[in-house]
């Protein structure tokens, strides 16, 4: 139904970074990729698709496209504070400013306008895909779901749980209430059939939940072959603390393996202290880590080696993680992600830093391989959904500046490590346009 012919860059299984100049690139009415080819193939492809090469929308030489990015861990409900309350580690953190934000979203009002923000925010910078934590509240999570089905973005949306160590007395739930309530908030957004809004269960983390919940969310996942998300090994106390709470458990993983939370459809935020060991099992079973290295630092948290996960061959994406992370944009957190491990090879000379190819890898096709979607999203391959994002460095105001002789992979890369929203000129999620806004939002 469209066509767009011009310069895409995406990875590939065997590639960190493809730049493809001279593309065309066709889209079906499902929002479907139908074919992806070389420009010099364009008249036969007319004839098989039966368009007009009059209709093909060209791309400027300062203009291509990549894929929608992914962002597999974000908190919606602390977007309102992001760029505030960085001067405390995670507990006290979470104690001290978090979870009385939290609080808040028993309201609808505040929680509708809250969370617009956020979504507007995210498609905005490029966020195609969001997998996100909203709060203990079942009807302002389904509000968050129904916000993500009206402005066109892909989301999986997590109710919060926690039945113990709140340390605000009015922000935790009864292990029972919890539970029907997770249950209510499932058959609740199943029954909207979203096109592409799903839930997600959510454990906040090992400290906040007790065996019992425990169980019982790993027992809904399994009945509802349903995606598990929650935070693992971010911090050093965080770590002590669950091992004197789960003495009986071999290690931070095997509190998630022994509750049935451990499966091919779970991404655990953080994992900066998972040991080789916990690694192997998180290959073994298919689960994936959201590496959140905004969030790592700007908490001081840890520093992930994201060479080490990946030489386990463990799935691996990047998560802005607001409002740990301060930032919700992906150009972010592929920046962060860099710098990183940049901070890490100062320490070690034997580690290889992760390149900016890499980083783009992780925010895009790694990301869809952590929310088990890479059938579906992730790069631009025929029978995916056209999920992907036109960039364009000559907008006015651009923080990007070109010279001659930039070519197409140079351009990118100033893109990835200089570029914004403005940069962002349109977004497509399946095939649909949802950037810029519809006037009516
Ligand atoms: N661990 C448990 N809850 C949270 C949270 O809200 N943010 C971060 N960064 N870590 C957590
Ligand atoms: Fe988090």
């Amino acid at each position: 139904a469209r066509v767009y012919r011009g310069t895409f860059a995406h990875s590939t299984r065997d590639s960190a970074l493809r730049v493809l100049t001279d593309f065309v690139l066709g889209v079906n009415e499902q929002g479907k990729i139908a074919f992806f080819e070389e420009g010099q193939n364009v008249e036969s492809l007319s004839h098989q698709w039966g368009f007009d090469t009059s209709d093909i929308e060209q791309l400027g030489s300062h203009e291509f496209f990549i894929p929608g990015m992914v962002d597999t861990h974000i908190h919606a409900s602390q977007y309102i504070f992001s760029g505030t309350h960085l001067d405390l580690p995670l507990l006290d953190w979470l104690k001290t400013y978090t979870f009385p934000v939290e609080l808040c979203y028993e309201d609808l009002d505040f929680a509708k306008d809250a969370y617009t923000k956020v979504v507007r925010r995210t498609l905005s910078n490029g966020t195609t895909t969001a997998c996100y934590f909203a709060t203990i509240h079942t009807d302002a999570s389904l509000l968050l779901g129904r916000i993500a089905d009206d402005f066109g973005q892909r989301a999986l949306i997590g109710k919060v749980c926690m039945d113990r160590n709140s340390m605000v007395p009015d922000y935790k739930e009864l292990t029972e209430g919890c539970k029907d309530e997770t249950d209510r908030f499932v058959h609740e957004l199943l029954k909207k059939k979203y096109a592409l809004v799903k839930p997600v269960v959510t454990p906040r983390f090992a400290i906040s939940c007790s065996s019992s919940l425990l169980s019982n969310l790993g027992k809904i996942a399994k009945n509802y072959d349903l995606h598990i998300q929650s935070h693992i090994s971010e911090n050093k106390h965080e770590v002590q603390f669950v091992k004197e709470l789960f003495p009986d458990c071999t290690s931070y993983t095997d509190v998630y393996v022994k509750h049935g939370l451990l499966t091919d459809k779970t991404v655990m935020a953080h994992g900066c202290y998972l040991t080789d060991e916990e690694l192997k099992i998180f290959h073994e079973r298919g689960a994936a880590v959201s590496h959140c290295p905004n969030s790592n630092i700007s908490l001081i948290s840890g520093m992930l080696n994201v060479r080490n996960v990946l030489k386990h061959k463990v799935k691996l994406g990047l998560g802005t993680d607001v409002a740990g992370g301060y930032s919700s944009s992906m150009l972010d957190a592929i920046r962060r992600a860099v710098d990183t491990s940049k901070a890490l090879c100062m320490q070690d000379a034997q580690l290889q830093p992760l390149s900016y190819k890499e980083a783009f890898r992780l925010a895009t096709l790694g990301g869809s391989e952590v929310l088990s979607l890479d059938d579906c999203i992730g790069n631009f391959a025929v029978g995916k959904d056209f999920d992907a994002l036109r960039v364009n460095l000559c907008v006015p105001g651009s923080p990007v500046d070109l010279f001659p002789g930039d070519d197409p992979e140079v351009i990118l890369e100033k893109f990835l490590n200089l570029g914004d929203d403005r940069n962002i000129v349109e977004v497509y999620v399946a095939g649909k346009q949802v950037v810029p806004f519809p006037d009516s939002y």
